[in-house]
């Protein structure tokens, strides 16, 4: 061949390698990891240095479940109630309801600040265990319940701090619980969002919650009155939830309120899936067609977490991320997450 041909044929060929190099990196990059209550593999969830944790292991979002208190401040806890991660039976014995539970929403912030939490537990035997044996150990050091606004604080300084942009990811949590109780969590959570600059499509929030009603109250009323536009997302735990969201046109109906949707993962790929046969369902495809992004949860490599048809939890990565084509991960293990799309 001509030597200057044969330049030239090259010359497109490492074009052509170097374009699909690039998209390829492009394409890789949009997937995100989001730090399921913080690095709560490591450390108690919910926690500030859980979240400092997670910001520094390189996630691309922390996540918060979001309750109030009494007096109506915005605390990060994921249960309603303080029992199953804080020490309030023990503080506050008479302020259990008939149901034996501790409800926030009975405390007022300074009450809470007075609890220690910690890795979530049960009581056994008068005793308490917690719900994964190999994660940091109950009792030892000193955690709190942090509020949204120290967490906000937290992130945002450690932003400017490390020159990143690590963004939050916030869940209203029994919104119509605490509408029962004359408290609208929701606009309190918009308004906090908006005092921190929170405002557009264009800033680094999710706003989650599973309930549809409420994330159209958000998307309809909240959002307009305040001014502001944020990246909504719904959350699915199983096609009993909302079965029309399943149907032919669900998706397309959905994302005129929603920017994406948080299924559980087995929504994605089929708890009966086997090595040998990985069954990915439509669901990607259809909140993909829909203009939608997909983040499931959660990812856990604790025992027993990796199901049976992944030889991993990097190998369930791939096949969530890549057969399956999600854009991002909810995970207790953020770090794992991050150095498996680096190397990918
Ligand atoms: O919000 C995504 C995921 O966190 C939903 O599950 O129960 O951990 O809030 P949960
Ligand atoms: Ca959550």
């Amino acid at each position: 061949m001509h030597s200057s041909r044969f330049r030239s044929i090259a010359a497109k060929a490492i074009g052509v390698l170097l374009m699909t190099a690039t998209l390829s990196t492009q394409a890789q990059s949009q997937k995100v990891v989001i730090a399921h209550r913080g690095a709560s593999g490591y450390l108690p969830e919910h926690t500030l240095q859980a979240k400092a944790m997670a910001f520094a292991m390189g996630a691309d979002y922390i996540e918060q479940d979001v309750v109030m208190t009494s007096d109506d401040h915005l605390i990060v806890l994921h249960d309603i109630t303080l029992d199953r991660t804080t020490d309030v039976a023990e503080r506050f014995p008479d302020r259990v309801r008939d149901d034996g539970r501790y409800y926030a929403i009975d405390f007022t912030l300074a009450e809470v600040r007075q609890l220690r939490a910690s890795e979530g537990f049960d009581i056994e035997n008068g005793e308490k265990k917690q719900g994964y044996a190999n994660r940091f150990p109950i009792g030892e050091s000193t955690f709190s319940v942090p509020t949204l606004s120290e967490e906000i604080e937290l992130i945002q300084g450690m932003n400017k701090s490390t020159g990143k942009n690590v963004g939050i990811y916030p869940e209203i949590k029994g919104p119509e619980f605490h509408r029962e109780a004359g408290k609208d969590i929701s606009s309190a959570v918009v308004r906090m969002l908006k005092s921190y600059g929170y405002a557009s499509k264009q800033d680094k929030v999710f706003l989650q919650t599973f309930s549809f009603e409420e994330l159209k109250i958000i998307h309809d009323e909240i959002m307009p009155a305040q001014g502001v536009d944020l990246n909504l997302v719904q959350l699915i735990g199983g096609v009993s939830s909302y079965p029309w969201m399943f149907e032919e046109d669900g998706m397309d109906k959905l994302s005129a309120f929603a920017d994406g949707v948080g299924p559980e993962k087995g929504l994605v790929v089929s708890r009966d899936s086997q090595k040998a046969n990985i069954q990915v369902s439509d669901f990607v495809t259809r909140a993909h067609a829909a203009g939608m992004q997909v983040h499931p949860y959660t990812y856990r490599l604790d025992p027993g977490q990796v199901p049976d048809y992944a030889n991993s939890y990097e190998d369930l990565l791939e096949i969530h991320y890549f057969r399956a084509d999600i854009d991002g991960v909810f995970t207790d293990f953020p770090d794992r997450a991050v150095e498996f799309l680096r190397n990918r």
